[in-house]
């Protein structure tokens, strides 16, 4: 019997903060084709886990004044509980600190060293840190808006551009991420990648969905043709990694260590991981497209191990135009959506309105909307309405029906058809393709359990459909025609909540007990149970509160106001209130002013209007983290202020929350820095 297993992946994320929206997004990808697998009976590995050295991490740490180890233990409780949060079923997290993982990744360098395909050598060229990433002087001259990778060669280091700057040079811009590249010019190991290049063409050859969506196979397919150099995989310059073993002077480059965490995760080296290998999915951004499908399947073959069987490569969450990330400074913090919204409406929208295949938009103001349309509208309201009208007519159990009316045959038809496009969309992790299928179904149940007009067939006293010879309530008997269309409705309804489970686990869980229903994972395929089995069930209906909440469009501008509010007594005109310049400013640097035990000196970055040195004196109240990397609300025309010899260019505004605790007034998404308060 072929063994249904299923071992998906997300990328380890780098812990130089609380994970954002854009890691959410990566994770509950994952978690939804793991819990699509466990419908169908598969048993499931789900891994995720941080990716903890190299020198970005580092440089974070030093900026924090903290031990690099202590620094990334302190974001760990913020992942898992984030994971926690937002219901990700994952196996194992794995940190790239694991002794497990430091020692299996020296010993496949070890067998690399052995076999020939590391060599030690000479690298020269451009560095990227935030990305972690070498860079050559052609990628970032012709920067897309794909990253590229560099590849070292050892024999090819004196080109002229690169003999004049010295190491800790800045240099040209990074294509991906546009901020300056340093100079690194050291020995180095490298590995052999140029001797996989005809081995890697052959396997994306032969196996074309090996990156899905399929489309973005072709640039890394050209990127290989266009030739492989070695790739150097150690440093010197940088003390936080893993050791290089036999060479303490060198750490292994973070890629060559983070990558191997798919395979030590699961027990590389000892035989117990082949219970999971190869991954069937590895999840990823586009912005890692080429670390995943050039250096790892030729790590994976210098390993003489089976490659993974698909690579789901997504799209960027933006805001705005820019895409959404910590060093940007623009990141949504998953907590505050959780708080307003729940969990699930959140991995709803993620997963149904960021397109896979493309960069897609995040706003608040959407996600309220698509959240009020298709939850609470289109699915909640068509259980409350069921619900609610069985109730009326005390139907609460719905029997067996034994023959159905040509409209609910449609219906049926319907559902078939709808479960075969969305297997076949989910088994290419289309899920934002699977769901607006799904969609089309809800609106065909809609359409239908408004058109039988339920509530005008519902009465008939006569055969009492209770099939009692004296039934005490034979007065309130509910038509057979009646019982069909609650029937139908409740069989849509449930076949709904199963293939939605994967999105909305506890919200349709729910939705199943108040059927009646209850979901029972084991290794039945019940995806396919529900495509092949006739509408041959029965209910127990319960009325529940809805399942979702709706959100009202923001007021227009000039609505009336709802309330009276009362009129303070020292009232200014809005003239003197637009006096006041109000901008939204990122804090980029914090740092306490000698001799004050009081202040803080922020350089904070508005935008177009540049950055402004300005004092703060909230040092007794707030911890240097809590203001790094925030977008505030400055005073932005204040006159300058000279203090404890520095010049305060504003003043950064806060407010206490309930228990007295100042807090940076912030902006609940974030804007553009230098966006006006108004
Ligand atoms: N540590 C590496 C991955 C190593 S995997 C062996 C890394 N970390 S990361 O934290 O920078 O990014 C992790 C994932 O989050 C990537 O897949 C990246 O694409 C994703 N995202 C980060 N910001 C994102 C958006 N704004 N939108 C969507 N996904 C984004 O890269």
């Amino acid at each position: 019997m072929q063994d249904k297993k299923f071992y998906i992946t997300t990328p380890i994320y780098y812990v130089t903060a609380k994970p954002h929206l854009g890691s959410l997004y990566s994770t509950v990808l994952a978690d939804v084709a793991a819990r699509w697998h466990k419908l169908m009976g598969y048993r499931t590995f789900l891994l995720t886990g941080t990716d903890e050295h190299g020198q970005k991490i580092a440089q974070a740490a030093e900026q924090a004044g903290m031990p690099v180890k202590q620094f990334v233990d302190q974001f760990i409780p913020a992942y898992k509980g984030m994971w926690d949060t937002y219901e990700i079923e994952y196996n194992h997290f794995i940190r790239t600190t694991d002794a497990g993982h430091v020692h299996a990744v020296q010993q496949w360098i070890e067998q690399m060293l052995k076999q020939g395909d590391i060599y030690k050598s000479f690298y020269e060229g451009w560095y990227c840190v935030p990305d972690e990433t070498f860079v050559t002087v052609d990628e970032s001259l012709n920067s897309s808006s794909h990253p590229s990778i560099h590849f070292a060669d050892a024999n090819q280091s004196g080109r002229a551009e690169l003999t004049q700057p010295k190491p800790g040079d800045t240099g040209p811009a990074c294509p991906t991420c546009s901020r300056p590249t340093v100079f690194v010019s050291e020995e180095s190991y490298f590995f052999r990648l140029s001797k996989y290049q005809d081995a890697l063409l052959k396997f994306y050859k032969e196996n074309p969905t090996f990156i899905l969506p399929k489309e973005r196979a072709q640039e890394v397919i050209r990127f290989v043709e266009a030739g492989l150099k070695d790739l150097s995989i150690s440093r010197t310059s940088i003390s936080w990694g893993i050791p290089f073993p036999g060479d303490p002077k060198h750490v292994v480059y973070v890629w060559a260590d983070a990558l191997n965490n798919y395979l030590t995760a699961v027990g590389y080296p000892d035989a117990s991981f082949k219970q999971w290998w190869p991954p069937d999915v590895q999840v990823l951004g586009k912005d890692i497209v080429r670390f995943h499908a050039v250096f790892w399947p030729a790590f994976l073959m210098a390993t003489r191990v089976e490659l993974p069987k698909h690579l789901l490569v997504h799209g960027w969450i933006k805001v705005g135009e820019h895409k959404m990330s910590k060093s940007l400074g623009n990141v949504v913090d998953p907590q505050l959506l959780f708080d307003r919204y729940g969990a699930e409406p959140v991995r709803y929208y993620l997963t149904r309105y960021m397109a896979i295949t493309h960069d897609s938009s995040f706003s608040d103001a959407d996600l309220e909307q698509k959240v009020s349309t298709d939850l609470a509208n289109d699915l909640g309201n068509l259980l409350n309405r069921m619900l609610v009208l069985a109730q009326k007519f005390e139907l609460s159990s719905v029997a067996l029906v034994a023959q159905w009316s040509q409209p609910t045959q449609e219906l049926q038809l319907s559902l078939k058809n709808t479960i075969e496009l969305y297997r076949a969309h989910m088994r290419e992790y289309q899920f934002h393709l699977a769901l607006g299928e799904l969609w089309k179904f809800i609106g065909h149940t809609n359409a239908y359990f408004h058109g039988q007009e339920p509530w005008k067939v519902a009465k008939q006293s006569e055969p009492c459909t209770h099939g009692e010879l004296n039934c005490s309530a034979k007065d309130r008997c509910v038509s057979p025609k009646f019982i069909e269309i609650i029937s139908a409705t409740a069989h849509s309804l449930r076949a709904a909540a199963l293939l939605l489970w994967p999105v909305l686990p506890k919200k349709m869980e729910t939705l199943l007990n108040a059927l009646g229903h209850q979901l029972n994972i084991s290794t039945t395929d019940i995806i396919d149970q529900l495509e092949t089995q006739p509408w041959n069930q029965t209910f127990m209906l319960k009325s529940i509160e809805p399942l979702f909440a709706k959100y009202e469009p923001a007021p227009a501008e000039n609505a009336e106001p709802k309330k009276e509010v009362k009129e303070a007594e020292n009232a200014i005109t809005i003239q003197d209130f637009t006096k006041i310049e109000l901008l939204v400013g990122t804090v980029k640097a914090c740092e306490p002013v000698p001799k004050s035990d009081k202040l803080y000196r922020l350089e904070v970055d508005f935008g177009p209007h540049g950055k402004r040195e300005i004092l703060s004196g909230v040092r007794k109240d707030l911890a240097i983290e809590e203001l790094l990397g925030k977008q505030g609300v400055f005073v932005f025309n204040l006159a300058p202020r000279p203090m404890m010899g520095f010049t305060s260019h504003g003043m950064m505004l806060f407010a206490k929350d309930s228990e007295g605790k100042t807090k940076p007034l912030t902006v609940a998404t974030p804007v553009p820095d230098g966006s006006r308060v108004s």
